[in-house]
């Protein structure tokens, strides 16, 4: 229930079930969950390493990064690069050129990621996180 896009990147076809790992991966990276991606969300996957979702709005060229993440026992090998970096030629494949997420300021991990994947830092959401941290705010657009 998944295409093959080169590497070993792959995405989770329409109407497929969410993958167990994928909810376990969730869980330990996140805290929680979430369900099978809505019709309007796309979920790119590196069998039992990592997964990335975005949500899309095709009519204007946006998509958002909403979650990525890699197994603990194998971060720091260059995953989550790979992994975004397929989503984004995907989606500019698509057309959908302005990307934009927000992340935890203290998650340097993440902020690294997203400089070394061209995207760059826009603006602040002060109290953006239920727990009151401020979110950062990137964007990425294909030039
Ligand atoms: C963020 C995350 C996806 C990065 O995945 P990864 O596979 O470890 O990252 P990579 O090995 O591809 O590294 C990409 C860049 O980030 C840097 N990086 C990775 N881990 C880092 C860390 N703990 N601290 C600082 N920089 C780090 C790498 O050095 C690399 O930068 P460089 O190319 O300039 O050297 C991973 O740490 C993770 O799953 N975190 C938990 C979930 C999360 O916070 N997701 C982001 C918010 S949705």
């Amino acid at each position: 229930m998944t295409e093959r896009l080169g590497g070993s990147v792959q995405r989770l076809a329409a109407g497929a079930p969410l993958p167990d790992w994928v909810a376990r991966l969730d869980r330990t990276a996140f805290g929680s969950a979430w369900k099978a991606p809505a019709n309007h969300e796309a979920l790119w996957l590196m069998p039992e390493l990592a997964f990335a979702r975005w949500t899309r709005i095709p009519a204007a060229g946006e998509a958002e990064l909403l979650r990525i993440a890699v197994d603990p026992a194998h971060r720091g090998h260059s995953l989550g690069r790979t992994l975004l970096e397929a989503c984004q030629r995907d989606l500019e494949a698509e057309g959908i050129t302005r990307l934009y997420l927000e992340v935890r300021v203290s998650n340097a991990a993440a902020i690294r990621l997203y400089g070394a994947c061209g995207w760059q830092r826009r603006g602040l959401r002060p109290a953006y996180y239920p727990d009151g941290e401020d979110a950062a705010l990137f964007h990425h657009t294909k030039s």
